[in-house]
């Protein structure tokens, strides 16, 4: 699985350990950022992965900034595209259950890593229940 990753400043240090975790599991990581501390705009970012998993370049995105808050509004604001901010294991199960996020989103500053890699794998190993969320999800794009 291809799984392309960004972050902000705030995001940084979080999305290297993520990006390393994950390649040491065996995924495709593509990093698209930021490459260091230095103030950025999250939604720039955000952007980066979007156009990833609406070109079908990758089939998840994981996207870091300081709470999560700023980088999944910003992603959210694209037709197709379903970002969850998993807070906890339960938010990280029914992501996937329900929602079918094709885009995860961590605060750098407000979660640990081991919670973080530990609710990935949740959604990762978790199935989309499809049938009454086909009709919902299909809501989500209605202009
Ligand atoms: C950057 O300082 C911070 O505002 C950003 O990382 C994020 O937390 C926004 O929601």
């Amino acid at each position: 699985m291809k799984i392309a990753l960004a972050a902000d400043h705030g995001g940084y240090q979080m999305k290297n350990l993520i990006a390393q975790n994950l390649r040491n599991q065996g995924f495709e990581i593509e990093d698209l950022g930021t490459d260091s501390e230095e103030s950025v705009d999250y939604p720039d970012f955000a952007q980066r992965v979007v156009q990833e998993i609406l070109r079908q370049k990758a089939e998840l995105g994981i996207l870091v900034c300081g709470t999560g808050i700023g980088i999944s509004i910003a992603a959210n604001r694209h037709k197709g595209i379903r970002a969850a901010l998993l807070y906890d294991d339960y938010v990280a199960q029914v992501a996937r259950e329900h929602n079918n996020a094709n885009i995860l989103c961590f605060g750098g500053r407000t979660m640990k890593i081991e919670d973080v890699m530990r609710r990935i794998d949740i959604f990762l190993k978790a199935k989309y229940e499809g049938g009454r969320h086909d009709r919902r999800l299909c809501k989500l794009d209605l202009d």
